[in-house]
């Protein structure tokens, strides 16, 4: 293993009716809070009522900001920026899924930032204080509810962004499994493949000696896939949402990149394949994820082959490694495919006009990818792949 520190200060509250741990957590932290969310998925399913109605019984200012869009735009978080200022916000909370956090994220650093938040998104200064912030997820795929990351897009320049600060870690998410029962089915499987790929992201190293953190990653991706296909087909079954809730926070909150660091490279491209063409991210990875894995195979064959037997349960018997790898990738395509993902860019209507222009976006900060550095060649050729 590498050496390590490891610090996740984000109280975590999961589980039916904590919603009520709203009325201790908020008056400690002030009396103007803005309430951020997206589309009005929390309007339909009544959660913005119940949020409401506890704010009002413990008497503190509200203020809203609506309409935070899947792949959170810059405009928004200026919009966010303008009202912590204007009304002297004490607190903000994000009700909704990754999209509405990343962008709560974004805002409340940019309220302490004396500029453009483009600046710190693009890694130009970096983020020391923030606005402090909660949660109370919708959506069980980003980890954001638990993590310090960020990604937002800047749609006049078509791009999209990773960013992190320990300062913009919640001080507290809650998670009702409950608030998740009416995620439509495909923004289900997107957070499926999407909290897989973060598992496989932090799985593909060349670090040794990290048993622990392998099993780790192994458990995780086992017990998605065992309550995926049942999950897709009853939406309302509550304890397989919890299931995946939980999943979904533990393979993005530092807990397996203990002792190693994880490539992302994959992460990388789809931010750019949805800076160009504003697909959904658990989408993106899913037409991305088997084709960055077979370029990158003989990097360390025996990693591949790992996962292929302990998690694709590929019988080995007379294989070679290579083989055996390669089995285990094609059962991960299957397996999307089975619950519904999409598996080439050509399902969302991608064509290769633009190839060029999404390489270009990948490599804004250089070649990237820590198990194998990527180039623009690789890029263009695993996009290519992927038509
Ligand atoms: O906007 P509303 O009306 O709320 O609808 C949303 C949205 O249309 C809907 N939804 C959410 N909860 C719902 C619901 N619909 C019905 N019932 C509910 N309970 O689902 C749609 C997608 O929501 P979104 O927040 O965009 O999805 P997700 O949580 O997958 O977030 C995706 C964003 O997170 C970024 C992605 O790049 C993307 O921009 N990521 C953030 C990461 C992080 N901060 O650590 C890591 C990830 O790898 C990822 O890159
Ligand atoms: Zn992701």
């Amino acid at each position: 293993m590498e050496n390590f520190v490891f610090l996740n200060p984000t109280k975590l509250i999961f589980g039916k009716g904590q919603i009520e741990q709203l009325k201790t957590e908020i008056p400690f932290y002030g009396n103007k809070i803005l309430v951020i969310y997206g589309g009005g998925s929390i309007k339909r399913n009544g959660l913005y009522d119940q949020v409401m109605n506890i704010l009002d019984e413990i008497g503190v200012e509200v203020f809203e900001l609506s309409g935070v869009e899947p792949n959170p735009r810059l405009s928004t978080v200026h919009r966010g920026v303008d009202i912590c200022r204007k009304e002297q916000i004490d607190f903000l909370l994000a009700v909704g899924g990754g999209s509405v956090i990343d962008c709560t994220k974004a805002i409340a650093a940019g309220a302490k930032y004396d500029g453009d938040p483009w600046d710190f998104i693009t890694k130009k200064t970096t983020v020391s204080e923030a606005l402090p912030i909660g949660t109370v997820l919708t959506l069980a795929a980003t980890g954001s509810e638990m993590n310090s990351g960020s990604v937002i897009t800047n749609w006049e320049t078509k791009e999209k962004y990773g960013w992190g600060s320990p300062a913009v870690f919640p001080k507290f998410s809650i998670l009702d499994p409950t608030y998740t029962m009416t995620v439509p089915r495909d923004q289900t499987v997107y957070g499926i493949v999407d909290m897989m790929s973060h598992v496989f992201e932090q799985y593909f190293h060349h670090v040794g000696n990290t048993p622990l953190q392998d099993r780790m990653c192994e458990a995780i991706l086992t017990t998605v896939m065992e309550a995926a296909p049942k999950l897709v087909n009853d939406l309302h079954n509550y304890e397989l949402r919890e299931t995946v809730l939980y999943c979904g926070t533990i393979a993005l909150m530092g807990l397996l990149q203990m002792g190693l660091r994880g490539d992302w490279a994959t992460h990388n491209i789809e931010h750019a394949v949805s800076a160009v063409y504003d697909i959904p991210h658990g989408g993106g990875l899913a037409i991305l994820f088997p084709n960055w894995m077979k370029h990158v195979l003989d990097t360390n064959v025996d990693r591949f082959k790992q996962l292929a037997i302990r998690v694709f349960h590929v019988d080995p018997t007379g294989k070679s490694d290579r083989d055996i790898a390669l089995e285990g990738i094609e059962k991960l395509r299957e397996f999307w495919s089975s619950i519904g993902a999409p598996s080439r860019l050509a399902d969302y209507g991608i064509g290769d006009e633009q190839l060029e222009l999404m390489a270009d976006k990948a490599m804004a900060f250089g070649e990237f990818g820590r198990f194998k550095t990527l180039n623009r060649e690789d890029v263009l050729s695993i996009l290519r792949a992927s038509l």
